[in-house]
């Protein structure tokens, strides 16, 4: 990870992978996770590695709510209503169907919020400059905020402002143990990936804005950005402070990303943040400003397995031509 990492360290901002704040809110096998002294200094090694080579990181914090499961983390998980992931759930034991998560109670409640603050400091700790909360994806904060998934009669639940609560609450919380300026929060307006149906993305997202502002975020972060859907011109005209903005990526090259990135440049936001391009491109900020072809981007089964293969043997411009032969080679490995 140290390598991976560094490889791509002249990154405006590094957001590395979604970090489990807490055992319960794991979601699947081997997943990065903040929330023992071991995590800390494992992380330490990533952190110091990547500062020397000029780079900067947050770290994201990511409580999967019902999307975790007890093969894997060995809880009953958590959600703020007891309605299950449809479908299955890839665990340490392979596919299974999802649970029935627990319905958190106020101390439940009391003690996630308290988590994601004691692991906001635990990153710290391990180096990062600040921590990107996961509101988006259909994790916990995003199950909170759904109306399909939080059917919530208390006031974390209901109507707008009660589905709102568990997410600035969190922020909060954050907020008050690393600093408002150490703070990102990533959502995904109206998508609906892990069994997400929000039922009023219109009226959710202005009120989410609006009780964030005052907070005064490093950034707040767009899934999926589409710069002339109304809810993204909503978001860019309430939020006063730096947009990021992943973009809807219909093609993987150099033109496609800068047509997408313009776009969203014109339309407000600050800073375009590249998922796929990242990981198979470790010199990305160079192509981007030469102009270069870009790497093409190994099959999907490479992105999630451990090991190096697919995370640091992506060639830089100057190995190049050694891209092509490595996705005959994947072809079998992934067979
Ligand atoms: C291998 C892989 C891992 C990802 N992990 C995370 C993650 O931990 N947290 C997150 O918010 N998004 C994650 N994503 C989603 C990306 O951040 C991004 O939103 C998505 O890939 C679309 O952007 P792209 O077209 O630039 O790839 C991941 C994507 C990939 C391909």
């Amino acid at each position: 990870m140290a390598d991976h990492y560094t490889q791509r360290a002249d990154a405006g901002l590094i957001v590395a992978e979604a970090a489990t704040p807490s055992a319960v809110g794991q979601t699947n096998p081997n997943i990065t996770a903040i929330h023992t002294p071991a995590h800390v200094a494992g992380w330490r090694r990533v952190t110091d590695a990547v500062r020397d080579a000029g780079g900067r990181m947050f770290l994201q914090l990511q409580h999967g709510g019902r999307i975790g499961h007890p093969a894997t983390s060995g809880h009953l998980p958590l959600a703020p209503s007891p309605v299950p992931l449809p479908g299955t759930v890839f665990t340490s034991e392979g596919h299974r169907p999802a649970v029935v998560p627990r319905e958190m109670t106020g101390d439940d409640i009391r003690a996630t919020v308290a988590g994601f603050a004691a692991a906001a400091r635990r990153a710290l700790d391990a180096g990062f400059e600040g921590v990107e909360v996961h509101a988006a994806d259909g994790y916990l904060p995003h199950q909170s905020l759904a109306g399909n998934t939080n059917r919530r009669t208390d006031e974390y639940g209901g109507s707008v402002a009660g589905r709102i609560r568990f997410v600035v609450e969190v922020v909060e919380a954050v907020v008050a143990e690393v600093g408002a300026g150490h703070v990102g929060v990533r959502i995904a307006p109206g998508l609906t990936v892990n069994g997400i149906e929000e039922g009023d993305t219109e009226a959710l997202y202005p009120a989410l804005v609006a009780a964030l502002r005052p907070l005064g975020l490093a950034y707040l972060h767009v899934v999926y950005a589409d710069p002339d859907s109304p809810v993204f011109r909503r978001i860019r005209a309430d939020w006063p402070g730096t947009l990021v903005a992943n973009p809807v990526l219909g093609e993987l090259t150099t033109d496609a990303v800068r047509r997408a990135g313009e776009r969203l440049l014109a339309a407000g936001a600050d800073l375009v943040a590249l998922g796929r391009l990242i990981l198979a491109d470790p010199d990305l900020v160079a192509r981007l400003r030469l102009g270069a072809p870009l790497n093409p981007v190994r099959d999907r089964y490479l992105m999630y397995v451990g090991g190096a293969i697919g995370y640091t043997d992506y060639p830089t411009l100057a190995e190049s031509p050694s891209s092509s032969a490595m996705v005959a080679v994947d072809a079998e490995r992934v067979a």
